[in-house]
């Protein structure tokens, strides 16, 4: 099959050709349709996991999956054909999912595509969808909140402005102006603040006694902190944790993505519904990856999407 790999740390991203790989007992060998870029995958290549996670290569990247079961292994009880999408979930770094097939186990990281979904747009919901997930169902927005993305431009951030937005809460997004600031206000954020000027100011001009929440995706966390009002909630993608905040009176949560069966559901679920947008700028195939990645580095609007077939 055809393969996206790295042969080492750094090395450049190019199509192989690798075995077949075949089910295991509680695995699923799914034959890929579509994946999409993560910043997982830019962070494999450089080797900034390479001290927390076991890597064996020749790695293949890919951390998206959406495509149709090809064939099951023992006490497996999906069924070859069945439309299925998920986040490839695996202690060691190696076999991904930009590949023509992907072993994943049937237990985590997997559910059903809805009849009304398109596998291209699963493919691309996976990761960001449920680290976005993650961070607002963290600060738990409602009607009457003020919640600031920051980082809203990105993948994970058009996700969390969404998801926040439909809680009933004011959504600030950053974005610069033109078409970023388009795209967030598409996304259903009432206000705009452009991340190249002065946040603060913008942010009080709205909030004056501060936002109720923060999603932290990007960029320095610890002026994000200040702009909190008492009680205040902050989540974030990038490590940043309560011991780090420095402020009494505020909750501060580290999200690592979790791409359990049920929140890959309502994921799902909205998006078949068209409740949640599936922004995938552009598409690259298997032997663009290389390009891809250096596209997701220099800036991202949504998604990069990868298709596989
Ligand atoms: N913990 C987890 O489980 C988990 C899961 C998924 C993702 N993540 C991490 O979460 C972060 C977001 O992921 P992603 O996939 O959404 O990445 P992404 O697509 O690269 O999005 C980041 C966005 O932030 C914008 N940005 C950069 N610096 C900014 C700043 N100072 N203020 C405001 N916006 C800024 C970027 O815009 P420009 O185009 O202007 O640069 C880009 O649109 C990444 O660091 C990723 O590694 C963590």
């Amino acid at each position: 099959m055809r393969a996206v790999t790295i042969d080492g740390f750094g090395s450049t991203p190019a199509v192989t050709e690798l075995a077949k790989p075949e089910p295991g007992p509680g695995e699923i060998l799914v034959k890929v349709h579509a994946s999409s870029l993560n910043g997982f995958d830019g962070a494999v290549i450089h080797g900034v996991f390479k001290d927390m996670l076991e890597h064996k290569f020749p790695v293949t990247l890919g951390k998206d999956f959406a495509g149709t079961v090809e064939a099951v292994g023992e006490g497996v009880e999906r069924s070859v054909g069945d439309r299925v999408f998920g986040v490839v979930m695996k202690p060691v770094v190696c076999d991904g999912a930009f590949a023509e097939y992907v072993v994943v186990a049937e237990g985590y990281g997997i559910a059903a595509v809805p009849p009304s979904l398109d596998l291209d747009r699963a493919g691309a919901l996976g990761l960001a969808g449920t680290a976005a997930a993650g961070v607002v169902d963290a600060i738990a927005p409602k009607a009457g909140d003020t919640v600031l993305v920051v980082g809203a431009t990105g993948g994970v951030g058009a996700y969390a402005v969404q998801l926040a937005a439909a809680s009933g809460a004011t959504v600030l997004a950053t974005a610069k102006p033109g078409a970023e600031t388009e795209f967030v206000l598409g996304l259903g954020a009432a206000h705009a603040v452009d991340h190249t000027a002065d946040v603060a100011a913008q942010v009080r001009a709205i909030a004056p006694d501060g936002v109720t929440g923060v999603v932290h995706l990007a960029g320095d966390p610890t002026a994000l902190v200040e702009l909190l009002a008492d009680g205040g909630l902050l989540a974030s993608t990038l490590g940043f944790g309560p011991e780090q905040a420095g402020r009494e009176g505020i909750t501060v949560t580290s999200v690592m993505a979790n791409p359990d069966t049920a929140t890959l559901d309502r994921l799902a679920d909205a998006a078949a519904a068209d409740t949640l947008q599936v922004p995938i700028g552009r598409t690259f195939t298997l032997d663009e990856v290389a390009e891809a990645v250096g596209a997701f580095g220099a800036g991202t609007v949504g998604k990069i999407g990868v298709s596989v077939v």
